[in-house]
């Protein structure tokens, strides 16, 4: 076997495809954000705005955030020293859980070290939990949520995208006294669209099913207190696990989930994604602790953030460019080629200091190939007008360029 070979042909594949991704390498200027200082590949540096950040509120800036974080390094150091099992618990965490907890209203909350291996981990280990479980699943979850139901061992069926006549059908088909768990997200963060939350949960009520939803693209972002979608919408009590980041909204990171005393008893004795693995660095748990507490009470933050959201597109619909139909603070912009998309957001980082990634297969189906925009509440109006005009100035040569008609 030729390994390099192997190897290289799968990198030229991804790259004949248009989709091989290049980072940005960047510094934020604390304070300063959404500015930020890019390093391009001759090692120049010169400042850019960040387009497409997930902290969507600039918390990770945040004055509170920034100094809890530091003081609970001049506290107690780096790093948690071991698994929460093994001296890595300490109380920087165990006040975290209680703030998730009280968040969502649940009893209780248990940590994991990113979002993605709370999903990863909570539902693969329902699997193992309820035996004969068959977990129904919305097309469009999240890859950390895909790899769960595989690690789940179960029966799986995958429901149509926010159709919730195909979830009911699948759900009618199934054996009644099986346990069942759907697991579908608030907002999706490609599409900006939302889930159809209380129509789930009647139905999960209907055919005594659990309900797993993620909420990482809306907690800190909607509902009163930044609970997400479903304190938005009255429907915390009735779903019965939640999932959230601490790395997008709340500017920080890790992941959790929040539930009943007893899902998260036996999720926190029996998941080895959280058994197995350090905990995460006390100066985290403090940083995203401050933020939530912050968010709670900080609605103006997320009154802003919505404004700025809409404002931004109305400005690109007004100026003629195709804003897909997101119901959320997710501004996407259809461009429709992996090619084209890639050259425009190499332009509009090169020539305009605008970074925005492009967004290509397999994050989102070929042919809708994005610019995918996240406003947040510290984006002014001329950085909007200063977007447009590059826009406006970037997209025909782009086309030019790579031989792309406009869609
Ligand atoms: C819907 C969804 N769930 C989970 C995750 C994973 O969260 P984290 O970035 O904290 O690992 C992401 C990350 O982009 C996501 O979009």
């Amino acid at each position: 076997m030729n390994y390099e070979r192997a190897f290289e042909d799968a990198v030229r594949r991804v790259k004949a495809e248009g989709r091989y991704r290049v980072f940005a390498d960047l510094l934020r200027r604390k304070g300063e954000f959404p500015v930020a200082r890019w390093r391009s590949e001759d090692g120049k540096v010169r400042d850019v705005t960040v387009w497409c950040s997930n902290d969507y509120l600039g918390m990770g800036q945040l004055p509170c955030v920034v100094e809890s974080m530091k003081k609970a390094i001049d506290d107690v150091g780096s790093g948690a020293g071991g698994t929460r099992n093994i001296s890595g618990t300490t109380h920087y965490h165990v006040e975290l859980e209680r703030s998730l907890a009280d968040l969502h209203q649940k009893d209780a909350a248990l940590l994991f070290t990113s979002g993605y291996i709370a999903n990863e981990a909570t539902l693969a280990t329902l699997g193992k939990i309820l035996p004969g479980l068959i977990m129904f699943s919305d097309e469009l979850n999240h890859a950390s949520m895909i790899e769960g139901v595989k690690g789940a061992r179960c029966e799986k069926r995958i429901w149509r995208h926010n159709d919730i006549a195909h979830l009911e059908e699948l759900l009618a088909a199934a054996p009644p006294d099986a346990p069942k768990v759907i697991a579908f997200e608030s907002v999706y963060s490609m599409d900006g669209d939302i889930g159809p939350l209380e129509a789930v949960c009647d139905l999960a009520e209907k055919y005594g099913a659990l309900t797993y939803l993620d909420e990482v693209h809306a907690v800190g972002l909607y509902g009163l207190r930044g609970a997400g979608i479903a304190e938005r919408e009255g429907l915390m009590d009735r779903i019965d696990i939640v999932e959230g980041t601490l790395g997008k909204a709340f500017g920080v990171m890790g992941g959790y989930i929040a539930a009943d005393g007893a899902i998260v008893d036996a999720i926190r004795s029996l998941a080895p994604g959280f058994i197995f693995t350090t905990a995460l660095p006390p100066a985290l748990a403090a940083g995203a602790r401050a933020s939530v507490e912050y968010l709670k009470a900080g609605h103006h933050l997320r009154e802003q953030h919505q404004e700025r959201a809409a404002t931004l597109k109305a400005k690109l619909s007004d100026a003629g460019y195709p804003v897909m139909p997101s119901m959320t603070h997710i501004v996407p912009v259809k461009v429709g080629d992996p090619v084209l998309c890639k050259r425009m957001s190499d332009m509009l980082l090169e020539d305009h200091g605008i970074y925005v990634q492009p967004i290509n297969y397999p994050t989102v189906p070929r042919g809708t190939e994005r610019l995918r925009l996240t406003p947040t509440p510290l984006h002014s109006d001329e950085m909007f007008d200063q977007l447009i005009a590059a826009l406006d100035d970037v997209w025909e040569r782009a086309c030019e360029q790579t031989g792309v008609a406009r869609a």
